[in-house]
């Protein structure tokens, strides 16, 4: 075991904060024949490199002030690397400091290469956790087992990557964002990580934050007390305490109003909540697995949303790929789509005519799976030989200038309101990305579609 080479991941290019550079304490690690690599002191880079590298030491700048985040990020995706700390200068208030933090080791650069050579080494001969749970954790990166994925299709390299990644979060309880465009199966995928984690006979509750008015949705969440506002006849357990010993799924977190983002961070910070009306703490055992396919970087820099939030959310963040960054995956998701749906359907089809393939890989998505499976359901439904065609398909947005043009003058600016909306909502496949589209409000496209007693859920069959 002795002979084992480690794998050192260094977070800080060399000058960034690990000192001068090429620290002296590289070279002989190398010369060892051990492996190290630095990364830029940034999430989406370690998280890279943790999901690659599968470092067994890593190390980091004691004076960084991301550190916590660091070994939260580390601890989450690499629960048996060793974490070192190195500071810049003999401090012990900041040495022991970032062993406040979680670091395993911490030691000042003064120290010298080979003080630092052997704390490497040895942190990493006498790892925090037991070997076995490092060599498992190897080999369930070696093999993933697809069958603890039931319900997603797809096999396409940046798709096996995020499942890698969801089975190795879901045994923590850490913070989860998801993030990705419209219809990339978020909800999906927070699933998966709820049902491949320890609390999987526990409860997976989901709550969309767009979907309720401001004050709803703090009850919602939190619960009330009885008399707490008018109408609160009896007391009522919110989705917090009904996901104890499971997973909480906030769809749209970006929705949350400033005053619930505080209580949101208050509770993964804590993990305690009141009700609303009452005064008794709740200590509630959940995991918060949120979703958005808004920027949220970009909201925290405009104001929109709490930064410390952001970093609570962002600990281990998940990346669900547009359906146009995996192509092959569309016409095995079209397969799995068109068998399912001509069984719901009753309808004999076995397939797709070679054009309809072309005219599948074409297309761009930007309603991604949802709008995949629409299309497929609407081209099982019209498909009257044996095999899908091209023109069974509802994708070719050309001739749609022309229907327009057919219709003004002769229409109401409201009547075009109705179909521009109903027509974009159907194309996008989400109310969301339909408000995108037409540049509005999500709320404007809801409250137009009361307005005329349709809701998002009967257009958009699986619309939350
Ligand atoms: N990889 C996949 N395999 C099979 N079905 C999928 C896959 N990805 C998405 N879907 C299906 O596509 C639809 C949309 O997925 P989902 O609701 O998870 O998307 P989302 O990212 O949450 O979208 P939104 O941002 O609009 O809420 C669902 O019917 C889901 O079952
Ligand atoms: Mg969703």
């Amino acid at each position: 075991m002795t002979e084992r080479r480690a794998h050192v991941l260094v977070v800080g290019q060399p000058g960034e904060g690990m000192g001068p550079a090429v620290p002296a304490w590289i070279d002989p690690l190398v010369a060892r024949g051990h492996r190290v690599e630095c990364v830029h002191a940034a999430a989406e880079a370690l998280d890279e490199a943790l999901g690659s590298f599968l470092p067994d030491v890593v190390v980091v700048d004691a004076g960084d002030p991301r550190l916590a985040e660091w070994v939260e990020r580390v601890r989450a995706a690499r629960g048996s690397a060793s974490i070192v700390a190195l500071a810049a200068r003999t401090d012990a208030a900041l040495l022991g400091q970032a062993v406040l933090e979680g670091a395993d080791q911490a030691l000042p650069r003064e120290a010298g290469a080979e003080a630092i050579v052997a704390l490497v080494r040895r942190a990493w001969e006498k790892p925090r956790y037991a070997e076995q749970a490092a060599s498992a954790e190897r080999a369930a990166h070696e093999e993933l087992d697809l069958s603890r994925f039931p319900g997603i299709v797809g096999s396409h390299p940046v798709m096996i990557r995020l499942l890698r990644r969801v089975a190795q979060v879901a045994r923590s309880r850490a913070t989860v964002l998801i993030h990705g465009e419209t219809g990339t199966g978020k909800e999906l995928i927070a699933g998966a990580i709820h049902t491949n984690s320890k609390r999987a006979a526990g409860p997976f509750v989901k709550l969309n934050c767009a979907a309720l008015a401001e004050s709803v949705l703090e009850s919602e969440l939190f619960g009330h007390e009885r008399g707490a506002f008018t109408g609160a006849q009896a007391r009522r357990i919110g989705r917090f305490e009904q996901a104890d010993g499971g997973t909480l799924f906030l769809d749209e977190v970006s929705e949350l109003s400033l005053s619930l983002q505080v209580k949101l961070l208050r509770f993964l910070q804590e993990r305690e909540l009141e009700r609303v009306g009452g005064n008794e703490t709740v200590k509630v055992d959940v995991r918060v697995v949120a979703a958005t396919n808004e920027d949220l970087g970009a909201l925290v820099k405009s104001g929109r949303f709490r930064e410390d939030l952001y970093y609570r959310l962002n600990v281990v963040r998940l990346e669900v790929p547009p359906l146009r960054a995996r192509p092959s995956d569309v016409l095995e998701l079209a397969s799995h789509f068109l068998v399912e749906l001509a069984a719901e359907n009753e309808v004999e089809v076995s397939g797709f005519t070679e054009a309809a393939k072309q005219a599948l890989l074409a297309h761009p998505w930007p309603g991604n799976v949802r709008a995949l499976r629409n299309a497929i359901e609407t081209a099982v439904v019209l498909c009257e030989g044996e095999r899908v065609d091209v023109g069974d398909l509802p994708l070719e947005p050309a001739g749609e200038g022309d229907a327009l043009q057919a219709m003004v003058p002769g229409v109401t600016l409201e009547e075009l309101e109705r179909w521009a909306i109903l027509r974009t909502l159907r194309a996008m496949g989400s109310v969301q990305a339909a408000a995108d589209a037409l540049g509005i409000s999500k709320r404007t496209i809801q409250y137009r579609l009361q307005s005329w007693g349709l809701t998002a859920k009967e257009l958009l069959r699986d619309e939350a």
